[in-house]
């Protein structure tokens, strides 16, 4: 198969090997040594631009490409992010205390999250956080009695959930009513939640945001949602006599994993977003507010790949073939959480047909350490390497320490050059907080 169709960036030179940006996959692994997370700087770059691009065109009055930062969080995605003018999303304290490191500006931070704490909102005040979504009544109550404890005026944006069903694996969806996060529309607690918020000494209520879901490859929720959000301003409007001035609209755009998925250019999921929210303002003459929206896994997924030692191929006759890797599950946790699929090849082979029907088994002392069942591969031995495509999204993020396995470095490629952005960690890194 040609690894065009699952990322641009990818291709297979003369001697057969897959490349990544124009570099050797197998003299990578090689060099940086397996599990090794690669990422092609061009890629994200251009994901970034193309956003920004479509949004500069349908939104000229303001918008904001904030990156959803738990898709890859590392200090150099965040520098890569700040030079291509886009904000950032963060989660956590871990997440802002890496985007302020790399010399993030806070001010272009958006904070979310569903229980922040005390010390959490503390310490974005004294950071200077641009942006708090709020995602409950318990943590806008906090927010204010904090901000003024602080004397400081902070800027919120309430999370809604607007009651949209995307059609996604049950674990990413989060627009539903049936979710843990934010103010329900349906129930009233938003509208409420609103002049909660209007009220509340120390806050500047900015707009409202909402996000349906990840890996939707249908536009129409996306539509669905920005005409509900947008009405729901309008009814804000109507009841509290107060335009509020930006719309965030989540991120969730899907991308390709393997030959069946299909997602839309991007482009045009934007178009339609955007002619049904300008339809929606003009009816309710409502000023188009600010857009914003948070892709994640669009921006990095098909710019990672991750690279593998074969260790061993077990045939078990008439059952199935293990082909056994040096990483897994501590390193891509998502066929495990999701069975969510991949590609996968031979990277020193890559030029030949996949003619096995093989398992990708892990090297954790669990059966359930998959990275794929099933799935179409190059015969392969003890020694190949095997490349796992479209990595780059929630895999470094999701890594874990299972079986005491250190994360593995991650190797950006610029102009056809490698470097080393994140080291892999030492045994000793995993010891150190060990008393
Ligand atoms: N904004 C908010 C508020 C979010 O919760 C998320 C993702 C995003 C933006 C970015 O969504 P994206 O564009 O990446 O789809 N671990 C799962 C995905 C969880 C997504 C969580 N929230 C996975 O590996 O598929």
């Amino acid at each position: 198969m040609d690894p065009k169709t699952v990322s641009e960036c990818l291709g297979i030179q003369t001697d057969g090997h897959l490349t990544i940006g124009g570099c050797d996959t197998v003299r990578l692994a090689k060099e940086y040594g397996t599990p090794l997370y690669v990422m092609d700087e061009t890629t994200i770059r251009n994901a970034l631009r193309s956003f920004r691009t479509s949004m500069e065109q349908h939104y000229p009055n303001g918008f904001s490409v904030s990156f959803a930062s738990k898709a890859c969080s590392f200090k150099e995605m965040y520098r890569i992010v700040n030079e291509e003018q886009c904000t950032a999303d963060v989660v956590s304290l871990g997440e802002m205390y890496t985007a302020l490191q790399a010399g993030f500006p806070a001010e272009k931070l958006y904070f979310h999250g569903n229980n922040k704490t005390a010390y959490d909102l503390e310490t974005a005040i004294g950071y200077g956080v641009g942006h708090y979504v709020v995602d409950n009544r318990s943590e806008l109550l906090r927010l204010s009695r904090i901000a003024a404890m602080h004397q400081a005026q902070v800027k919120v944006l309430l999370r809604i959930t607007p009651g949209i069903d995307a059609h996604t694996h049950d674990f990413v969806k989060t627009g539903q009513i049936d979710s843990k996060f934010g103010f329900t529309l349906e129930t009233g607690e938003a509208l409420q939640a609103v002049g909660e918020a209007l009220s509340l000494p120390n806050l500047t209520l900015c707009g409202v945001h909402c996000h349906i879901g990840s890996q939707i490859f249908d536009e129409k929720p996306f539509a669905h949602a920005a005409d509900v959000m947008l009405r729901f301003m309008a009814q804000i409007r109507d009841t509290y006599g107060v335009t509020l001035e930006e719309l965030d609209l989540g991120g969730g755009f899907g991308i390709r994993y393997t030959d069946a998925d299909e997602p839309l250019p991007y482009g045009e999921y934007m178009a339609l977003v955007s002619d049904t929210l300008h339809k929606t303002a003009k009816e309710l003459n409502y000023p188009m507010p600010r857009i914003v929206i948070e892709p994640g896994r669009s921006i990095v997924a098909s710019a990672g790949i991750t690279l593998y030692e074969i260790g061993h191929v077990k045939h078990i006759p008439g059952i199935r073939t293990y082909v056994n890797v040096d990483g897994g599950m501590a390193d891509n946790p998502r066929y495990a959480l999701y069975r969510a699929d991949y590609t996968v090849i031979v990277a020193n082979k890559a030029d030949m047909a996949p003619t096995e029907t093989v398992t990708i088994a892990g090297r954790c002392c669990e059966s359930g350490d998959l990275i794929q069942e099933h799935t179409s591969l190059q015969p392969c031995e003890e020694g190949d390497i095997l490349a796992v495509l479209a990595t780059g999204a929630y895999n470094y993020s999701m890594a874990s320490h299972y079986n005491r396995l250190p994360n593995p470095p991650v190797v950006m490629i610029r102009n056809g050059k490698a470097r080393l952005v994140v080291k892999g960690e030492s045994y000793k890194d995993l010891c150190r907080n060990d008393i």
